[in-house]
């Protein structure tokens, strides 16, 4: 593009005898982390969604597995060929974060370090608390976005996100979520597009609890597998549920997590605990409650808060 870009909701673009005006009023993101696992295909999904008009990619160089191949950095290169409505622009190494955040609407972090083979993902809290400086500098550049956190630990980076945006007199609890996602109906042997199973609690172990006896068929309304269900299939199905992201880095013999179905894609006193929420323009518009749970998901819930305070 020309040095004359002028990139606000209605730009002009001038080159030669030709002037082009167009209008772009989309969602503006920004993901952190997007040369490697779950932030590139992210960016791919973004670029294809109509409804994102910026799409702005930032990562660092020196960070834990970042390559050291400069051209392999460079995504914004590779999905800018797509010709879907996305603008998309790269942005590289801390002094650039500023720009990267500036007037977005959504800010996604999927960056840090992922679980290898034997590790829990308690033992990437010391590795990835790192993300703090990156949320200092969010919390300073756009305190209006809203942020969705990956890195793991889920359960431990959402207060850990909080504490930053309240010191900075940012927080607005409807825009800081964390993200989890984990396709239970491939487990139940349906059609993912056909089930609906709530997952709460949060992201590790027994934390992650699906509700099974609320498994929803999407088309009729009506329960699907509620009668079906014996307590050893509800026992297997949980622990299945559980245990699905580290099938994913055995699969990839701990070379890497799960990131494609990551990319794809979390009430209680604790004061941080994943549920179903609606999304709208501001964040989360409408928490949904637990529901009815029944005595196996009960218990599940309370092992899932103990773990849960602890992390958090
Ligand atoms: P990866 O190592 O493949 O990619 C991480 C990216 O983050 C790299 O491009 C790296 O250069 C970048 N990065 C590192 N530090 C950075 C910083 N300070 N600022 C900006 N970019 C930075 O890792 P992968 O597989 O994409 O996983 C990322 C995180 O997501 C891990 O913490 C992983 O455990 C977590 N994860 C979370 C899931 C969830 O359901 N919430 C599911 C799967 C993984």
């Amino acid at each position: 593009l020309p040095p004359n870009f002028q990139m606000e909701g209605s730009f002009v673009l001038k080159g030669g005898d030709c002037m082009a005006k167009r209008r772009t009023p989309g969602l503006k993101v920004t993901i952190l982390g997007t040369t490697e696992g779950i932030g590139q295909p992210l960016a791919m999904l973004v670029k294809m969604n109509p409804l994102f008009s910026f799409l702005h990619l930032y990562d660092v160089v020196n960070a834990p597995r970042v390559t050291t191949d400069i051209s392999r950095m460079n995504t914004s290169a590779d999905i800018s060929s797509m010709n879907t409505i996305a603008v998309v622009r790269n942005f590289l190494g801390q002094p650039q974060l500023g720009k990267a955040l500036k007037g977005m609407n959504l800010v996604i972090i999927p960056t840090g370090v992922p679980k290898k083979l034997g590790m829990i993902r308690d033992d990437l809290f010391n590795i990835n608390v790192g993300i703090v400086t990156t949320l200092k500098g969010i919390a300073k550049c756009c305190p209006m976005e809203i942020v969705n956190l990956i890195s793991n630990i889920v359960n431990s980076v959402v207060s850990i996100a909080t504490e930053v945006f309240m010191k900075a007199g940012t927080y607005d609890p409807k825009q800081l979520m964390g993200i989890t996602m984990l396709d239970v109906a491939e487990v139940l042997g349906l059609h993912p597009r056909e089930v609906d199973v709530p997952v709460v609690g949060g992201h590790a172990r027994v934390t992650i609890l699906p509700l099974l006896s609320q498994c929803c068929c999407l088309i009729t309304g009506a329960c699907a597998v509620k009668c079906l269900l014996k307590p050893e299939e509800t026992e297997y199905l949980t622990k299945r549920s559980q245990d699905g992201g580290t099938e994913v880095v055995q699969a990839k013999a701990g070379t890497g997590s799960a990131t494609l179905s990551m990319a794809y894609a979390a009430l209680t006193e604790l004061p941080f605990f994943a549920t179903k929420v609606r999304l709208g323009r501001n964040g989360a518009e409408e928490i949904y409650q637990l529901g009815p749970i029944n005595e196996y998901e009960r218990i599940g819930v309370e092992k899932a808060k103990k773990e849960l305070e602890a992390s958090i």
